[in-house]
């Protein structure tokens, strides 16, 4: 059996070596971006005269070939092909001959890898950021159907105020802003070419990694070559900010499981989106909600393994970095397959208002609307906070209503009363930001207009 690295070693390599080293089984999914950048390598090792242009254009020929075999399922992998990078230069030689055996000329599988793994992840970043879009935009689209539906706004997950529920739900829409920001910043930090750095120390060949940085799309090449081949910050980075991006989605499930709950009955599932059980007829289920929480797991997992990965190694490159691309994927799988049922999930979310409006409107609700009516009229705060919280407590140690007491006290009247009329709360969160009627049409167009600028900094 043929390896890569043969030529120093008398035997070939055992069975178990390879059994325990081999990565193609997942990092054959860097075929587009290995085949990327062994172009790119090879139009570069033309200009520094290495390779004529007959030679170069035969490498080419041979990379058209071989990616029309992987796209189309026929390439035939071979027993030594370790990694993509072996199956790709294997078959390479075997297409172009002694032109494709220079191929890799003045490049390690060491630069060439973490090439390919920020192509993929500039790539995953921006695809990533969206399936966010589509998923605000979902939230949008409900946030303005709400209209002024209203529900309790919860701390403690104790009723506190009335908020709508349009603000509710642009509540999850801005923190997903932030992950389609975090990604992007996340890409800028990815945007930088490692080929050239050789297996760690550069090369004596006229490498050009300026050109080839430029030929690849990159913003710029690395600085210093024992960090171009030993830094997989961008995959810590882009698996937290993957992993913050299903907290969210694991935050508003959670949410679904409890609206949906018979207990609040604040929302019905659509049946598409949700699932039945084998011995209770009667159960339908929230399995997407679910899921989003629980592989919230799973992606923390994905991260702080990666995190243990890279901890303890030397400079330069080590093969313990070859356990970066599995959590990898899995974060972007995951995130993506998550994002795409959240989106159904929350599209064909049916909101049972009156329910919502219902819970909202409990007298209590608007206790703090009381205190601040006080507050106008020249009372202290801490002195209305005590006067209104000790009417609650009487109202709910029985006899009178919170309704009557509040018409019986002098201070509050028919005045106090009217704030306790159903609907009527919400209406008085008027500040920027807030929660009411007149504040969150600011916000729904804030919001639209993030989406607008934010979809065009994704396309970009
Ligand atoms: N499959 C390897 C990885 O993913 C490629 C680099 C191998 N380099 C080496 N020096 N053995 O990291």
């Amino acid at each position: 059996m043929s390896t890569l690295w043969h030529g120093r070693f008398a035997g070939g390599p055992a069975e178990e070596l390879l059994a325990y080293s081999a990565s193609l089984s997942f990092d054959q999914r860097l075929w587009p971006d290995d085949l990327e950048g062994s172009r790119a390598h090879v139009r570069g090792l033309a200009r520094a005269n290495i390779l004529t242009s007959a030679e170069r254009d035969a490498v080419l020929v041979a990379l058209d070939q071989v990616e029309s075999e992987l796209s189309a399922n026929s390439f035939v992998f071979g027993a030594a092909d370790e990694d993509i990078h072996t199956a790709v230069e294997r078959r390479v030689t075997e297409l172009a001959g002694a032109a494709g055996a220079k191929l890799h000329t003045g490049r390690s599988r060491n630069d060439q890898v973490a090439t390919d793994l920020r192509l993929y992840t500039k790539r995953s970043l921006r695809e990533v950021a969206g399936r966010i879009l589509v998923l605000q935009h979902v939230l949008l689209d409900q946030a303005i159907a709400g209209g002024d539906a209203y529900l309790p706004g919860y701390t403690h997950l104790q009723r506190a105020q009335p908020v709508l529920l349009a603000h509710h739900l642009l509540a999850h829409g801005w923190a997903l802003a932030r992950d389609v920001d975090r990604l992007l910043d996340c890409h800028r930090r990815a945007d930088v070419s490692p080929l050239g750095a050789g297996a760690l120390a550069g090369s004596s060949i006229p490498l050009d990694p300026d050109g080839v940085a430029t030929d690849l799309g990159f913003a710029r090449r690395f600085e210093n070559s024992l960090d171009a081949v030993s830094d997989r910050d961008f995959v810590a980075e882009a698996i937290f900010t993957l992993t913050l991006v299903g907290i969210h989605l694991s935050r508003m499930g959670e949410e679904v499981v409890l609206w949906s709950s018979e207990e609040f009955g604040f929302a019905q599932l659509d049946d598409a989106y949700s699932t039945g059980s084998s011995m209770l007829p009667q159960k339908k289920n929230p399995d997407i909600a679910e899921l989003a929480r629980g592989k919230a797991g799973r992606l923390i997992g994905d991260l702080t393994g990666l995190l243990a990965t890279l901890k303890g190694l030397p400079l330069a490159y080590n093969r313990d970095l070859q356990e970066d691309k599995e959590p990898l994927f899995d974060a972007v799988d995951q995130v993506s397959l998550a994002l795409a049922a959240m989106g159904g999930l929350m599209a064909t979310l049916h909101f049972d208002v009156e329910a919502m409006q219902a819970a909202a409107d409990v007298p209590a609700a608007a206790a703090t609307d009381l205190a601040e009516y006080l507050v106008v009229g020249g009372m202290p705060f801490r002195e209305a906070h005590a006067l209104v919280g000790s009417l609650v407590r009487q109202s709910l140690e029985g006899g009178s209503s919170l309704a009557d007491l509040v018409a019986a006290h002098p201070a509050l009247g028919d005045d106090g009363v009217a704030l306790l009329a159903p609907g009527v709360s919400v209406t008085r969160r008027t500040t920027p930001g807030g929660a009411g009627p007149a504040a969150v049409a600011v916000q729904l167009r804030r919001f639209e207009e993030q989406l607008r600028t934010d979809g065009e900094r994704v396309a970009r």
